[in-house]
């Protein structure tokens, strides 16, 4: 099946990593493949576009893509970036240090947020799941089995929800008559408790906290940038697009701190974006999905041995 994700301020990562012909790109989150295929398209037959995807349907969907248009020069795998070093080092150990861009575009894909299976949105009647590589536990598990106090602890640090207590008591309340089975479910009891708003579903901080916890998305970033920093060539650049301002955090830190070190023993960094670039106006209107995006990279200034 075809993706139905819209690549997110496609040109202003390729214009910041700028691929030469017969260059090495990690593409970390392959998604639909809008990035990989442009990279491939730029690196050419000589080069290589690795793409790293925790979703085997994502991978699965490329694989096919790979075939019917013989990209030679792709070659996906399905790995979580956290262990992006054991990826590119077990794929194709050659390149190890010697990328010349490694991207990142965090969070979900359109095809994940219309998969019934996945039930990642406060709409879908699928059963709780949100578990994207299938591994460890899932939205259920949380919402039934941790504590009122843990649940509180989920909204609040990843949803950052200052309704979290009460919306957590609600949860417990409603899971001691029955077990709470779909996100539609969930988004009725949260939607109970929550004081309307004109902007936002009652719910979506919660889905967003819960979506953060199962997958632990700030974890395998927090892992994934120092070595992703240490495969990169000297004037290769890492460019991250996030989604939330926790994301994007970690990365404006890891940056910042990077960019500072000039002597150590990590390789440092040059910022290429001050300030993170957003997706123009007609991105936003053509794909409502971008308006949240936030594009930081670098450039690797230093080489180390490793
Ligand atoms: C926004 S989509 C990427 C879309 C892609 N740039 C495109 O143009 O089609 C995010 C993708 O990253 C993947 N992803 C998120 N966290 C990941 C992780 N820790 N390891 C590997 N893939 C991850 C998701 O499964 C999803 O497919």
């Amino acid at each position: 099946m075809a993706t139905a994700h819209q690549p997110v301020m496609r040109d202003e990562v390729i214009r910041l990593v700028d691929p030469r012909p017969g260059d090495f790109i990690v593409d970390s989150t392959a998604g639909g493949g809008g990035y990989s295929l442009a990279f491939a398209a730029k690196v050419g037959p000589q080069g290589l576009v690795l793409a790293l995807d925790y979703d085997r349907r994502a991978v699965d969907r490329l694989n096919k893509l790979h075939q019917e248009q013989g990209l030679e020069n792709l070659l996906m795998a399905e790995a979580n970036f956290r262990y992006l070093e054991e990826a590119v080092k077990s794929h194709c150990p050659e390149f190890w240090g010697k990328a010349a861009g490694i991207v990142f575009d965090l969070g979900l894909s359109s095809d994940q947020l219309q998969d019934e299976n996945l039930a990642m949105s406060f709409q879908s009647d699928g059963a709780l799941n949100m578990n994207i590589a299938n591994q460890g536990p899932n939205a259920y598990d949380l919402i039934n089995f941790r504590t009122e106090k843990e649940l509180a602890d989920i909204f609040f640090r990843f949803g950052e929800e200052r309704n979290s207590r009460r919306i957590a008591r609600a949860i417990k309340e409603a899971r001691q008559k029955k077990k709470i089975r779909t996100a539609a479910e969930l988004a009725r009891i949260v939607s109970f408790v929550q004081p309307p708003s004109r902007r936002l579903h009652p719910a979506t901080r919660v889905f967003q906290a819960l979506r953060i916890a199962v997958n632990d998305e700030l974890g395998n970033l927090s892992a994934a940038l120092a070595p992703a920093v240490r495969c990169l060539r000297p004037g290769g650049v890492i460019a991250v697009v996030s989604y939330h301002s926790l994301e994007d955090r970690i990365v404006k830190i890891f940056f910042r701190q990077k960019s500072r070190i000039s002597d150590g023993p990590e390789p440092a960094l040059r910022l290429l974006t001050k300030k993170p670039l957003v997706p123009a106006a007609a991105e936003i209107k053509n794909n409502p999905r971008a308006r949240s995006a936030k594009l930081r990279a670098a450039i690797r200034i230093i080489n180390t041995h490793d």
